[in-house]
This record gives structure tokens, sequence and C-alpha cells, in this order.
């Protein structure tokens, strides 16, 4: 151990998608960060299913054209585990507990509800909060060993060192915190986030910055992807590139948006009312919405005044630079690197 702590080497934040591979790398400081390299590279379907990587060489190769084009040479990557293969928990242990008693305690009160045997569990934990003087609340994610490795496989294969895996939601809470929604906000305030990409919804809820409760859901925008390819007789390519460039017919605004708008709402409010069941919440001061749906045209006011809490696009690229070979595109679509960008901001830990 040195005096001096070494420099965290810069990581690139690597978000293997259901459709995509989303690659970012970061430099600067939070006084302003520089985005250095980006790429966003689509994956064939079925290369990953329900968050899970089904094709490791398929992923593995696209991860390194991304790199290519992004120009990156950076060595070390930050990917994440998500979905269903991550569990994770707010416990309530003992505040006066060291690190190797808390570390048992974990696992004895994990085993309760994970569903797999310890043995091929990875599990990861840190103490969010103290309720008095008694008693702190812990937090933790456990996933399955064997979808741990597939991350790291997929990473190396790229010709990259797996230095960090990450769980996605956790991710998102730091991608969150340069948002201004939340730099804004009182300590005390409650938001909850909601990342709804392609065919996933990852919903988490903070306060004062931590995470106190996550929630995966099945819903995205394939959705609205399958109502305009139906209704203009497109192809499901097509189909998602007139709604990406808002190229589409009028009755699109007037017909299928408010709808898909609505279905957002409402899944919106199902995973608050699941949330405020099991927790002695019963209300959030503020929603905010990323993933490639939410720039979907009116998205925030039509959920805030169906839900009645105010709500904000959260972009957390919004006021980075960028390097010269990254296009303007990656800033207007910053939305949906929430995770990337969490990733990657594990360069300045
Ligand atoms: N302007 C827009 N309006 C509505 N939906 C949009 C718009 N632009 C993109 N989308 C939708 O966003 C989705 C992609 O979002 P995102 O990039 O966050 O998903 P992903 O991270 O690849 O998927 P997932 O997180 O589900 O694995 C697509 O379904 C796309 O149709
Ligand atoms: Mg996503």
């Amino acid at each position: 151990m040195g005096l001096f702590k070494s420099k965290t080497p810069t990581v690139i934040g690597i978000d293997v998608t259901s459709t995509s591979v989303k690659l970012i790398e970061l430099s600067g400081s939070d006084r302003r960060y520089k985005i250095e390299s980006w790429a966003v590279e689509p994956l064939p379907d079925d290369a990953v299913r329900d968050k899970q990587i089904a094709d490791v060489q398929t992923v593995g190769s696209a991860i390194r054209r991304a790199l290519d084009r992004a120009g990156c040479k950076v060595k070390q990557a930050a990917a994440a585990v998500g979905g269903s293969a991550v569990i994770t928990k707010v416990l309530t242990l003992p505040a006066d507990l060291n690190e190797d008693d808390l570390e048992g305690q974990v696992q004895v009160e994990a085993a309760q509800f994970i569903p797999y045997p310890l043995d091929e569990i990875s599990m990861d934990f840190h103490v969010v909060g103290q309720r008095g003087t008694e008693l702190a609340d812990v937090l933790m994610a456990a996933c399955r060993t064997e979808s741990v490795d597939t991350v790291v496989s997929v990473v190396e294969l790229a010709g990259l060192n797996a230095r960090i895996i990450d769980v996605e939601a956790f991710a998102m809470a730091r991608a969150a915190a340069l948002l201004p929604a939340l730099r804004q906000a009182g300590a005390d305030l409650v938001t909850a986030l909601f990342d709804i990409g392609s065919t996933s919804t990852t919903m988490v809820v903070l306060r004062e910055g931590r995470i106190i409760y996550t929630r995966e859901h099945s819903f995205g925008g394939r959705g609205l992807v399958d109502s305009v390819q139906q209704r203009y007789g497109l192809s499901a390519k097509e189909a998602e590139l007139a709604i990406r460039s808002g190229d589409l017919p009028e009755s699109f605004a007037d017909e299928i948006a408010p709808d898909f708008r609505n279905s957002v709402a409402v899944q919106i409010g199902r995973l608050l009312q699941y949330f405020y069941a099991g927790s002695e919440f019963s209300r959030v001061d503020q929603i905010i919405v990323s993933g490639g749906v939410s720039a979907l045209p009116e998205l925030a006011p039509a959920v805030s005044s169906e839900i009645g809490v105010p709500t904000f696009i959260g972009n957390p690229l919004a006021d980075m630079a960028r390097a010269g070979r990254v296009p303007a595109r990656a800033i207007d679509e910053g939305h949906s690197m929430m995770i990337a960008c969490g990733l990657a901001l594990r360069s300045f830990d």
C-alpha cells in the first residue's frame, strides 16, 4: 500500500443491450466531462435474449467493431450485468457489524430469497443509509457467476480487459447524478428513474443519490415499432428508422403516438405502485425517463399529467464536451446512454 492512491485507469463503458453494443469513453472531471470516443453498433436479432448474452462470438465481434469505429485505444473496460439475472434487495442489518460479520450476515439473509446455491452466486453489497443508531440499510446485489463470466468473455473476445463488472441499476444511478434534476434536488427528495429501452424498462428509485429500490420490467419501444410496422406496412428495420428520425406520416402523431405515450404512463404508474406496496413510501417527488423511448415527443408532459408527479427526460451527456471525432448525434441521443455513461464514470472512482 502506498501513500498516494494510484489513479484509476480510464475504462471504457460498454452496454450490451438487446439490440446493440453501446460504448463510451470519458475524460475530464465532474466540472465538465468530455466524450473521447463513442459508438453504437447494432446486434443481430437473438444475439441477446431477455438481457442475457446468447451468442458470445457475435457480441464479441460487435464490441470489436464498435471500438474500431470509435477509434478507441483504451484497453480497460467496464461492463454490467442486469435483467432478471441480478437480484437486488435492501437489507436492514445491525449498524455495528464489522466488514466480515456484515458479509456473513448478508449471505445468511440472501440465502433466503436467492433461488440458486450460494456457491454459484457472485455478490456485492454496500451500506446505503443508517436507520437511527442501531440499524443500517445495506444494498445487496447478487447474480449467477455464470452471467458475470459471460460478460467477461465477450469483453475479452474484443481484446479488452474486463476490469469492472457492475450492475446496470448501479450504473444508471451513477449517470443520474449528472442530471440537473438530481443535482438540484433537495437532500431528501425521492426520484424514480425509468430507463425504457427496446425490450425492457429498468426502474431505480433514489434518495439522496442512493438507491433504495430497483426493478426490471419487460416493456419497451418494441411495441411502438410493431404498431408502426403494421400500420404503415414497413419492415421492423424501416419502422425503427422512421421512429428515430421522426420521418412518419401525420397520422403517427395523431393516432399512434398518443396511445403509446399512454401505455408508457400506465407502465410507470404500475411500477410505482409495486414500489409503494413494498416500501415505506407512498409517493415520489420526481420522475426521470431515459432510454430510447424517452425521445418520443411530448412524453414527459404526458407522464407528468397522468401520474401527477413532475417528470423530466434524462440525458447524462447533455452538458458534456466532445472530441472532434465524436459526432453531435452522441449528445443528442445521450438519453439512451445512461448505463454506458454510468460505467464510463468508473474511470473517476
Ligand atoms: N424518437 C423516438 N420516439 C419513440 N421511440 C424511440 C425514439 N427513438 C428511439 N426510440 C425507441 O427506443 C428504443 C431503443 O432504446 P434504447 O437504445 O434505450 O434501447 P436498448 O438499450 O438498445 O434496449 P434494452 O435496454 O431494452 O436492451 C427502440 O425501441 C426505439 O424504437
Ligand atoms: Mg438499454
